[in-house]
Parts: C-alpha cells; structure tokens; sequence
C-alpha cells in the first residue's frame, strides 16, 4: 500500500497533532538524530497510521529550523521507508515557550486537569496560541486534497478547523480531544473560554473520552447559549444550538464518547518475543520471591506521583510485613522539563522517594526503586511482565494508556491492576481493576495490601475480563469508530 494511502473509501487520512511520532534532534557534529515521542496520544495513533497509511502533519520537537530543512530530514531518516508519511510544522523559540510550553502547558493542561490555580493565564501565551494555529491550518492547506479528512488532535490544536475555514478549506473536519474536558465551574476561569468554545463549534464532529467529559462540555455550552437542543445520535450526541443573537452560522456539532485504545495484538507480541523475554529471565532473578508493584508515569504533577509514594509508604507503615516482601519500581518518563511546574514535580518526587528508602531500606531490599529515563518497548514489556500490581494512580487522566499496556502484556493473566477512579480507563475497567480516590492514601495503602494478598484465581478473573474488553476494543476499532461517528466517508 502506498504511504500516500490511507483511504477512507478514497480519501486520505490526514492526522494532525501537535507532535509527531518522531522528535530530531541535531547533533554536536551538525548530523541528525531522531528519537521516538512519548506520551499516550502517539502510542496510539502510530500503530493506527502504520497500519492505515496517510499523513501526519506536526512539530518534529526541534526550534529554530526551516520547514525545508526538516521536510529533508523526515524524508531521508522516515518517509523514506515508513508506511506514512511525516509533515513538519516548524516552531520557533518564542513559539515554543509561548504557545506549546505557555498557553497548552501553562493554561490548558493544568486547567483541563482541574489544576486552575497554577494557571499563568498570560495575554502573549494566547496571542501565540492563536498564531500557531494559524500556521498548522496553513501547513494542512498545502498539504490536504479535497475530499481527505481532516483528523486533529488534542488541546494545542483547537482553533485549527476554525482557521482552515478561514482559509477557505472546507474539507472535513474533526478533533479528538485526549485530555479531560472540565465543568464549566473550572472551565470559565478561562478568560478565553468563549473562543475556545467557538473554535470548537467549526469541527463536524468532536470526540471525547467518557460520558464525564461529554457532559461538561454540553454544560459549557449551555453556558454560553441560551438554546441549546440535544438528541441521542449513534456514537454520542447530536446538539443544535438556538438563536442566540451572535454573528456565527454554525449551529449544530455532534459530539461522541469514544474512548481510545492500545494496539493490543502488538503489545501481547512484544511481551512474547524474545528479546522481551530474555529480560524478564534477566529481571526475575533480581528480585527473587518479592512482589514487584510497577509504576510508568510521564513525568507530571497530574500523575499523583506523590500521593502515589505516600500510599506505598502508608503501607509500609501499616502492614510492616510488607517489608522486605514488597517493592515499588517507578519508571518516570522525562517530560516538559522547561516548564517550572515540572521541574518542581521532579525535586518532589525525587525527595520523596529518597525519605522512604531512607525511612525504611535494610540490608538486601530497598523499598522504592526509581528511575528517570525513557525507555525502549521491550524492556517496558519485561518490566510489566515481571510486576505483580500496577500502580497505575493520576489525579485526573484522559484516559491512561499504561493500564490498559500493562493488562495487554500479562500473558498469563496473573497481574493485579490499581486503577485511580480519575482516570478515563476506569469506566471501562472499573469493575475489574481495584479502584481507588489516589488522594486517599490510607485506602490505597490498603488496596496495595489487598492486592498483595489476593488469591491468584480471583487476580486471573479479574485480569481476564480485563484484557478481554481491551482486546475487543483495540487502536483500530476505536479508529474505525471514530471514522464512522465522524461520517467520515460521507
Ligand atoms: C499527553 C497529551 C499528548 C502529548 C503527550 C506528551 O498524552 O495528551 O498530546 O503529546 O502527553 O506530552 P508532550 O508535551 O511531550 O507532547
């Protein structure tokens, strides 16, 4: 299949995001390097776009550069021999700190994740922001053909199907947000709220995460139109907005529930291929007859990091027989590291995690082994294989990709999943997975050492119906769904 594919009953499929799936980097000796993206929305997509074929426009990770210049380097070090095809969007300094490190993760994202009053609500973040969409949508203007659809993701990017119209591009449009949508309560502290709202209204179709997230932003609307109509539609909800006296046309959006999904047959493959396996022999012998609990956060401060340390150390405090017996293996994945929030987080977390090893380590076992690092698919893979429970604990998540990871790879379904009842994951796995408020320490020291203790026929139940509702909603159905919900081959 060509790379130029990805048909929908011929038309291409054309993602955009504000990263692509591939950050460069130059090196000291003026050569490229390229290093994979983390975070959920690319482990997704990426295996969907391999599959699908089309093409990806978004920022290569990199200041500075001429579109030209990264085109050339995507082309020589990924299109050349990938099944889709790259295209850059170039940010400059200013356009990084302002837009990508100052509106999306100075105002969206901590706003998105209930988190408002660390808000830095600047007047040039928002001019940025508004500035960069305008240059995705003219990015995608140069590379859309009529009748291809146009898929785009995430907070960073929503005022881009109101500047593709703007530009006189009246393709399909649709966006899928990944993050948590706030109530209006929060929402409104935004002193842009009705824009944002506004620009949401050019997109055909919108997705979300949960039922939640679909609710408030109904509730936002009705906020800001007097008239606001729904009627159950197939995939969600359609909504059609009454007079409300103000200059905009566009008066109906549908909006769907449509929670996102891992490649699960790829993650079961990699836990089973050798590589992966010769580490877990590698693993298992460093810890012997101990209980591993695993923890992969990208490093953020809506990750419940903290509470997460505290809840182990409440259990270490709790059940003294714990120790020696259990250890907590955090891997935090580098993130965002130029935004003060951020690196505040990392000098929390890493204090924390030194005053339980000191509180509590003896000869032989330390309680908290920390790492911060990225790293490579089948290591992640040995590691969750070799855990007993996942520890899997944000404050607020759009849904939490790790949790459904960490189910796909127990092949032998022996695995225990603590789940934080805000993350989107647990209103598909909530009656599974031993639930737990990540603020509540004393009760999540408490499912730590239940799950320790729990008898391996009701670990193996529970884990069963969970990789079987994963399994029968993987990455690919949730992406046809999407197609469909969003009429894309209309
Ligand atoms: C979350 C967001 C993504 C983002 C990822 C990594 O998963 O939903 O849009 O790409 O985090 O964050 P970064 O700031 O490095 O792109």
């Amino acid at each position: 299949k060509s790379k130029e594919g990805g048909q929908v009953d011929g038309r291409r499929l054309v993602m955009v995001s504000n990263r692509l799936p591939m950050s460069l980097e130059r090196t000291e000796d003026n050569d490229w390097q390229t290093h994979p993206a983390a975070g959920g929305l690319v482990s997704a997509l990426d295996p969907v776009m391999r599959r699908r074929g089309g093409v990806w426009v978004g920022w290569p990770g990199i200041a500075d550069e001429a579109t030209d210049t990264l085109r050339d380097v995507l082309d020589a070090r990924y299109n050349a021999d990938s099944a889709y095809r790259l295209e850059p969007v170039a940010l400059t300094r200013d356009d990084i700190a302002d837009f990508y490190e100052g509106f999306s993760n100075e105002v969206i994202w901590p706003l998105f994740h209930n988190r408002f009053t660390v808000c830095r609500f600047e007047p040039d973040y928002w001019q940025a922001y508004q500035r960069v969409n305008r240059e995705f949508a003219h990015r995608i203007s140069e590379v859309a053909r009529a009748g291809d659809f146009v898929w785009v993701h995430d907070y960073h990017l929503v005022n881009v199907a109101d500047e593709l119209r703007a530009l006189g591009v009246h393709n399909r449009a649709s966006f899928f947000q990944h993050i948590p949508f706030p109530t209006a309560d929060i929402f409104c502290n935004l002193p842009w709220w009705r824009e944002i709202v506004y620009a949401l209204l050019s997109y055909d179709f919108i997705g979300v995460q949960t039922v939640t997230d679909r609710i408030n932003f109904l509730d936002v609307l009705t906020t800001l139109f007097d008239h606001v109509e729904t009627q159950a539609g197939e995939y969600g909800i359609d909504i059609n907005i009454g007079d409300d006296g103000l200059t905009r046309d566009k008066q109906q959006l549908r909006i769907g529930t449509l929670p996102i999904s891992i490649d699960y047959d790829h993650i079961e493959r990699m836990a089973a291929s050798e590589d992966s396996l010769t580490k877990v022999q590698r693993f298992r012998g460093n810890w012997r007859d101990r209980t591993v609990v695993i923890g992969v956060d990208r490093l953020d401060y809506t990750k419940g990091l903290p509470e997460k340390f505290e809840a182990f150390r409440e259990a270490l405090r709790r059940y003294p027989e714990l120790r020696t017996r259990v250890t907590l293996q955090q891997h935090v994945v580098p993130s965002r590291q130029r935004v003060p929030q951020y690196v505040e987080q990392k000098e929390e977390i890493e204090r924390l995690v030194g005053e339980i090893n000191g509180e509590f380590t003896e000869p032989g076992w330390v309680p908290i082994h920390y790492s911060f690092h990225s790293m490579d698919q089948a290591e992640l893979m040995a590691h969750y294989q070799v855990a007993d429970i996942a520890l899997v604990t944000p404050l607020k998540d759009g849904m939490n990709l790790v949790a459904k990871e960490f189910c796909a790879a127990q092949r032998d379904s022996d695995g225990v999943l603590i789940l934080s009842e805000f993350a989107g994951a647990a209103a598909e796995l909530g009656d599974h997975a031993l639930l737990v408020n990540p603020h509540d320490v004393v009760s999540t020291a408490e499912r730590i050492h239940e799950a320790c203790y729990m008898a391996r026929e009701e670990r193996c139940r529970r884990m069963d119906a969970m990789r079987e509702i994963i399994r029968s909603h993987n990455a690919f159905d949730w992406v046809e769904e999407f197609l469909r919900a969003a009429g894309a081959n209309q």
